[in-house]
């Protein structure tokens, strides 16, 4: 095994099972090539400031670029015994360049060294997730267009509420994920803040430049307090948090999704290729996608509520606790990552039934609050409407009729404003047009939200 690069100050061994339990390599080799990258940055910084010469400069960053194909080749050896990525790579460099590699770690600590790794991977890692956010929001508008005049029950405290366009419960969703993209988007800014030159804790005494620095690497800003730098974790916290709230929308799509399918609702069938059979019953074709993209949902919370616990009561600067962060949060960017990819896999393929979703809107007295503004309209003020449909859905369940079965005169009995044109009213293309303020589910007014949607992703998608 390697000498350890900190082993200067102490006379015995680390403990094997120390060496064990604080390695971190099996989870943060991930971060090699942003390791490497800011390595790299770092050398033609300190020789730029003439902290360290051109022609050393030049040997350490081939020597990085050796080790970069090394691991990308599946050649390089990973060492429990050498704790992080860190480390391996500068063990490393010192067996390829010699002497000179001991001058990398010059006006640098792993402290500000991980918060860098950290920072660019989270960076690609956020641009990626909107990416894909961007593509789901485009098959959520697809099917909107494809379904746009479908009309099915809207539901409140799951039971059947008003008739609603099927697009526009599709735009729903296109809202929220929509909304997660911005969430995204916006957290860019607190992660492109560069942390490399805050060193330990307190800064360093070599005339280094920070600003050189986070040019090379495309940061926009550089960190403005060392400690705050090196022991900052807020960034990953609110990624894990958008997270969060990302999945609890692909959570409820599920939901609705696996509800939907059921033979109680019939309303959708999933395609044969994204759902599983039984290996008992084999009747059955199950929801398995949604059911697993609802239960990783309870993960990535975990992983937000382990980070969070983690930070709470940590003092200033860095801890070593922090290394504990990584695990949450890769654990979250891949869960998320296959779920959106899932869906866009499998959501156009979606199979609708329109007759069955149609036949559900009829059953169930969907238009008593279109009755209720009936009356409004004829004068009589919205509670006493109220009351009185109420009456009249009394009446026409017993009579197993929905109201608009009942006939003219059942239906003045309720009240003598009530006019053959109720009828029109009470159909559920009227339910539905008539819902024309703005973000109703009156056609127009999802065509609109329709182009507004696909003129918004266009932007993104640029
Ligand atoms: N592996 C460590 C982590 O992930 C890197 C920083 C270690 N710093 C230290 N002083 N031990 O947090």
């Amino acid at each position: 095994m390697s000498e350890k690069l900190w082993s200067g100050r102490f006379s015995e061994k680390t403990n094997r099972m120390v060496e064990d339990f604080t390695s971190s390599i099996d989870v943060d080799k991930r971060l090699y090539s942003y390791d490497i990258e800011g390595s790299i940055a770092h050398c033609r910084m300190l020789a730029k400031a003439s902290i360290i010469s051109d022609a050393d400069a030049l040997a350490l960053i081939e020597g990085l670029g050796l080790i970069k194909r090394e691991i990308e080749r599946g050649e390089f050896r990973f060492d429990k015994g050498l704790e992080d990525i860190h480390m391996h790579i500068e063990t490393r460099l010192i067996e390829k360049v010699g002497k000179v590699a001991q001058k990398l770690h010059t006006a640098r600590s792993r402290n500000d060294q991980i918060a860098l790794d950290m920072r660019m991977y989270l960076r690609d890692e956020t641009l990626n997730t909107v990416k894909h956010l961007v593509m789901l929001a485009k098959v959520i508008v697809d099917l909107a267009k494809k379904y746009i005049d479908v009309v099915l029950p809207g539901y409140t405290h799951l039971q059947r509420a008003q008739p609603v366009l099927l697009s526009h419960h599709f735009m729903a969703y296109y809202e929220m994920f929509s909304r997660d993209i911005d969430r995204f988007n916006d957290s860019l800014k607190r992660i492109n803040v560069l942390p490399l030159g805050s060193a330990a804790i307190a800064g360093t005494t070599y005339p280094i430049d920070r600003e050189y620095t986070a040019q090379l690497l495309d940061f926009p800003k550089v960190s403005a307090n060392s400690i705050d730098a090196v022991s900052d974790r807020d960034f990953i916290i609110e990624f894990l948090s958008a997270a969060s709230i990302c999945m609890i929308h692909l959570s409820r799509m599920s939901e609705e999704l696996i509800l939907w399918s059921s033979t109680e609702f019939g309303f959708i069938e999933l395609p044969d290729s994204f759902t599983t059979g039984s290996s008992i019953m084999p009747q059955k074709k199950n929801p398995d996608v949604p059911e697993l993209v609802r239960g990783k949902t309870g993960r990535v919370f975990g992983d937000l509520i382990s980070l969070m616990t983690m930070m709470k009561a940590l003092p200033l600067s860095y801890n070593r606790d922090m290394q504990e962060d990584k695990t949450a949060l890769f654990q979250t960017v891949d869960i998320l990552k296959k779920c959106i990819e899932i869906y866009i896999k499998m959501l156009p393929k979606l199979k609708i039934n329109q007759e069955t979703m149609e036949r559900a809107t009829s059953k169930g007295f969907l238009n008593a609050t279109d009755m209720a503004d009936y009356l409004v309209a004829g004068g009589m003020p919205f509670r006493q409407a109220h009351g009185c449909v109420g009456g009249a859905v009394v009446y026409a369940s017993s009579k197993k009729k929905e109201l608009h079965e009942l006939t003219l005169k059942e239906l003045k009995s309720f009240s003598s404003h009530i006019k053959k044109d109720i009828f029109k009213i009470l159909t559920t293309d009227q339910m539905i047009n008539r819902r024309k303020s703005i973000g109703g589910t009156a056609l127009k007014c999802v065509k609109a939200a329709i182009k507004e949607a696909e003129r918004k992703l266009k932007i993104k998608m640029d």
